[in-house]
């Protein structure tokens, strides 16, 4: 049945029957992709200096820059003579970069926004990808099958960011000294939050609590499947979690860099 069908889909990169304004949200994302990763590049090799701020004793570190792998005596990476242009962003980047890259969801954001394969849902693609074809995760993208790792490595990154958050919790100069809060508290904090949502969002990390099992009959294998079934609630907002932790460490080093020229000052909130 229905077989010798063919469907009313134009031919023609970007042809189609669709009347909505289907284009907008891959250009959207695209402009997006692109901004993202012109900022960092020139935050790196052309504004690298400027990676955190001090208040009353307490450091606010860049989104970008944490964690500053390079005052870590690990290693003995603070006595490392390292050549001027290696910064910490430039040692870790590769993680969250891995890490998004080889989002399940980002694979769909580049397969349109840049790849047009297809742009959007019955638009219809260049003929150089009809040619080529769908060859699943081979060649160049073989590196996606690398994402659980990237998960791994990326926990890591997250726990080092909330230690980094406690580090502007402690005042130790001027009138207001003890714990407390200040607006680089919020800014690192809500930065931090919303990776962990993306980070606990992942379709890997979901395979992790509950997959490869065939039932979820033994005490741990329940355990196994509510956490499953928790982190499939997060997964269906994994794009939106995915944009808004993006945006936030842009936003976040907008903060510090504002900071540290003075167009904006941070305070201590409170102080006990
Ligand atoms: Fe998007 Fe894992 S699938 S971070």
């Amino acid at each position: 049945m229905g077989e010798g069908i063919k469907l009313p889909v134009l031919n023609g990169l970007g042809r189609t029957n669709r009347i909505d304004n289907w284009l907008r949200q891959p250009l959207a994302m695209g402009i997006a992709l692109t901004a993202a990763m012109i900022y960092t590049a020139v935050r790196l090799f052309l504004y690298p200096d400027t990676i955190h701020y001090n208040v009353n004793g307490a450091t606010v570190m860049s989104p970008i820059f944490s964690p500053n792998v390079l005052e870590w005596e690990l290693f003995g990476l603070n006595d490392w003579n390292h050549p001027g242009w290696v910064n910490a962003a430039i040692l870790v980047l590769w993680i969250p970069f891995g890490f998004r890259g080889t989002c399940y969801y980002m694979r769909r954001v580049y397969y349109r926004t840049f790849f047009a394969s297809p742009v959007a849902c019955w638009v219809d693609e260049p003929e150089i990808n009809k040619k080529i074809g769908y060859k699943g995760e081979k060649r160049l993208f073989i590196f996606n099958n690398l994402h659980r790792y990237f998960l791994y490595a990326a926990m890591i990154i997250l726990a080092i960011k909330w230690w980094d958050v406690t580090h502007t919790l402690h005042f130790t100069e001027g009138a207001a000294q003890g714990w407390g809060i200040c607006i680089g508290t919020l800014v690192m904090g809500f930065e931090a939050f919303l990776l962990t949502m993306y980070v606990t969002s992942c379709h890997a990390l979901r395979h992790l609590a509950g997959g490869v099992l065939d039932r979820w009959t033994s005490p741990i294998a329940k355990l196994r499947g509510k956490l499953f079934g928790r982190i499939s609630v997060l997964n269906r907002s994994h794009g939106f979690w995915f944009w808004t932790s993006l945006t936030f460490v842009f936003l976040g080093d907008l903060w510090v860099l504002a900071v540290d020229a003075e167009m904006v000052s941070d305070m201590v909130l409170f102080a006990l």
